[in-house]
């Protein structure tokens, strides 16, 4: 039985402010949660209010349906309880981030009295032995660093990696490489919201940088690593001209897709996120039907880890991926069912960090619990390594 929940505002890795929670139970189980935020945030994501209102609205219409009335262990009561007290379908009323915060700590709590990891607690018995591979943010630009990159994210992938451990080192060091390569060309390196490195370069050129240090450090370290991508291609996206806006140039849907379907196949790319605007389920088909078979089509700002969004896109063939970020939808919940209905319909879920974060691990264990094949979780600074070395943690207990 939840006995108490407690919200502060705290501080996340942009300097914002942000809502934790804490959930306490009869029993002595103690949990806490702090919710993420995004800059280059989906037009149909849960709503996220300032952490003051957010707080003063859950202290009113949720801490009340929770404390005395739920079980911190049952985490689909605990989750409907936060909708019942939103009344919304987009958490507008108390905030997808004292939702979402609450709820990942209910979680934590109910693990607690279980005396078992948070893994374990969400996955249950028959989770299975496979370890998610990080996805490393290792250069980028668009929303999360000026006068950098158009494309947001490119993401170092250890596709090959033996273990966990094995990845995450790579991917540090595919960051570092980046850093010394960016040295000899005496290009200054600054670093975005991500802790990637965020240098003013044109696209082409950090293609040619990553692709150097990936291969370089994968024969360094004996395994097979590639790349991604995500291109947040809504925040290029004009939508009077129906146009993408590079830095030097413009293209239509049509050129948009043969420029992913040529980079997949000149970089051979692992992964590509949000090549296409978030409303264009029928353009994302297209790149699918193109080049799925060869690479992961992601959506991100496409389905905000919404199953019936995820569910359109299953429709149209849109995607063979999904991003899953718990913060999107506002329970976990919410984001397990997104995950079932992915997988059931063969869309691999790639759990998902936010650029504003916090120490937050509960993403590490959600990725581990439901077996997904990927986690993007940056590959280098405080509030990114505390999912990696959650990870690293999980891996030595469990995989
Ligand atoms: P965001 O970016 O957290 O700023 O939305 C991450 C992403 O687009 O994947
Ligand atoms: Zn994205």
């Amino acid at each position: 039985q939840i006995v108490d929940v407690r919200l502060r505002r705290i501080l996340d890795s942009r300097g914002n402010g942000t809502v934790e929670a804490d959930v306490l139970t009869e029993s002595g189980g103690f949990g806490r949660g702090a919710a993420p935020s995004g800059a280059s945030t989906g037009e149909h994501e849960a709503i996220e209010l300032a952490p003051e209102e957010a707080i003063a609205a859950a202290r009113e219409r949720a801490v009340p349906r929770l404390v005395d009335e739920v079980y911190a262990g049952d985490q689909r009561s605990v989750d409907a309880a936060l909708h019942a007290a939103d009344g919304t379908d987009d958490f507008s009323e108390i905030g997808a981030n004292s939702a979402v915060a609450i709820s990942m700590a209910a979680a934590k709590a109910g693990a607690d009295m279980l005396g078992a990891p948070l893994y374990q607690h969400l996955g249950g018995a028959f989770r299975g032995e496979n370890f998610p591979i990080p996805l490393g943010n290792v250069v980028g630009g668009g929303e999360h660093a000026a006068d950098a990159t158009d494309i947001q994210e490119f993401l170092s992938a250890p596709v090959g990696a033996p273990s966990v451990t094995d990845a995450v080192f790579a991917n540090a060091a595919v960051h570092g490489e980046i850093h010394d390569i960016l040295a000899e060309r005496s290009i200054p390196a600054g670093k975005g919201d991500e802790g990637a490195w965020a240098p003013s370069v044109d696209d082409e050129e950090a293609f040619e940088i990553v692709a150097e240090a990936t291969e370089t450090v994968s024969g360094e370290v004996g395994f097979e690593i590639g790349f991604g991508l995500d291109v947040a291609a809504a925040e290029m996206y004009d939508e009077e001209d129906e146009e993408y806006v590079y830095s030097d140039r413009t293209r239509s849907t049509e050129e948009q897709i043969d420029y992913i379907a040529e980079l997949v196949s000149e970089y051979d790319l692992v992964y590509v996120e949000d090549p296409l605007d978030e409303n264009d389920f029928e353009a994302f088909a297209d790149l699918t039907e193109k080049v799925g078979e060869q690479t992961l089509i992601c959506g991100d700002d496409l389905f905000v880890t919404n199953t019936e969004r995820l569910s359109q896109g299953i429709e149209q063939g849109s995607a063979n991926s999904i991003l899953i970020k718990p913060n999107q939808i506002g329970t976990l919940t919410d984001a397990f069912d997104a995950i079932e209905l992915a997988t059931r319909n063969g869309i691999e879920p790639v759990v998902s960090h936010r650029s504003g974060e916090t120490e937050d691990t509960t993403i590490a264990h959600l990725a581990v619990a439901t077996d997904a094949p990927f986690i993007k979780t940056g590959a280098a600074g405080g509030e990114r390594t505390a999912k990696l070395n959650e990870l690293i943690r999980i891996a030595e207990d469990a995989l």
